[in-house]
């Protein structure tokens, strides 16, 4: 790393965690930056969620080094973890408090660090509205449906005003619409707030939304790492450039579709029309990415000069 680059907020090298005999992370490295969104993709038992139950401070490693806000999240002290935005799952145990009762007592327990810059708690009231659970603020948190909950998670996450925060999941279960105030909570979070973001979904479209940069976790290791279309662009280098011209339709394949298509015009292309360039998805990339992993006989035959650093060519 640079000297003049800033520290990271989060670390991470070489991390392994093994369950009995099973080494469910095998050498995991990266960085998170300040302001980051970063999005954790991998098949379901990759080791997303103690991956991040690690950087949280819930789960000891076996092995590595972490650092998360500067410091180990195993020694961490009460400080630390309240500059930090977490979902446990204990606060459903709540069933008979509400949601404004739940997060004017967690809020309470922020009011100690604040800061400044970081006024803690979070104004509860605007918080419920932000979420949208005006209606639900009174209700008992055992009858709110699954997405209201989801909701409530995200408010539980964000109302100490964290520097950083994990999401495990957070759309599972969401309907579009709240799926698309998520987003849009998150872009405020990240782009008014700085807050740096971390999370996980199975939903590739979304990740390509959110992400400032994606980590692709597969047999331990982290396969791929950089904004979606610099994966795009290392698993598949060509452009598909479609376009209708004289009355047929055509396809092209090319690595530079830019230039093709200044060519395209440039020839006489007045009466193009329907014209469209498309890369590579993130979806085509994951499947890459993960089958690359699945066919390699065993982990050691995947040799580190070969995995995908597309955040290298970005710098
Ligand atoms: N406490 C535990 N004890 C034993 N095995 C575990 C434990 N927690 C998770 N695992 C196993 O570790 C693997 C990774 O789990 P997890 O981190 O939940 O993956 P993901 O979130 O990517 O789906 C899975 O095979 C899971 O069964
Ligand atoms: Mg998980």
């Amino acid at each position: 790393m640079a000297k003049d680059e800033p520290q990271p907020v989060i670390a991470v090298r070489d991390l392994r965690m093994r369950y009995g005999t099973k080494d469910v992370l095998d050498g995991v490295t990266f960085d998170v930056h300040a302001g980051e969104v970063v999005v954790l993709l991998g098949p379901n038992g990759a080791g997303k969620t103690t991956t991040i139950e690690i950087l949280e401070g819930f789960r000891n490693r076996s092995a590595g080094d972490v650092e998360v806000l500067g410091v180990d999240p195993q020694v961490a002290s009460e400080e630390w973890r309240a500059r930090i935005g977490l979902v446990l799952q204990s606060w459903r145990d709540h069933a008979r408090w509400t949601p404004r009762m739940l997060l004017h007592h967690l809020g309470e327990y922020y009011e100690p660090y604040s800061t400044e810059l970081r006024p803690r708690p979070r104004d509860v009231e605007k918080l419920i509205v932000e979420v949208g659970l005006t209606e639900q603020a009174n209700q008992k948190i055992r009858t709110l449906s699954g997405g209201q909950r989801r909701r409530l998670d995200v408010a539980v996450g964000i109302v100490g005003y964290p520097e950083l925060v994990f999401f495990d999941e957070p759309t599972a279960g969401l309907d579009p619409h709240a799926r698309r105030e998520f987003h849009d909570m998150v872009h405020r979070l990240a782009d008014y707030e700085n807050t740096t973001i971390v999370l996980t979904t199975h939903d590739l479209d979304e990740a390509e939304k959110l992400a400032d940069r994606i980590l692709i976790l597969a047999g331990g290791r982290i396969v791929a790492d950089g904004s979606a279309d610099a994966l795009a662009r290392e698993v598949a280098k060509d452009s598909q450039v479609t376009w209708t011209a004289g009355g047929q339709r055509h396809v092209h394949a090319t690595a530079d579709s830019t230039e093709f298509v200044r060519q395209l015009f440039a020839d006489g292309g007045k009466d193009v029309t329907d014209l469209e360039v498309r890369r590579a998805s993130l979806e085509d990339t994951y499947m890459e990415m993960v089958r690359k992993y699945e066919t390699a006989p065993h982990r050691g035959d995947i040799d580190d000069a070969a995995l995908v650093d597309a955040g290298k060519e970005l710098s």
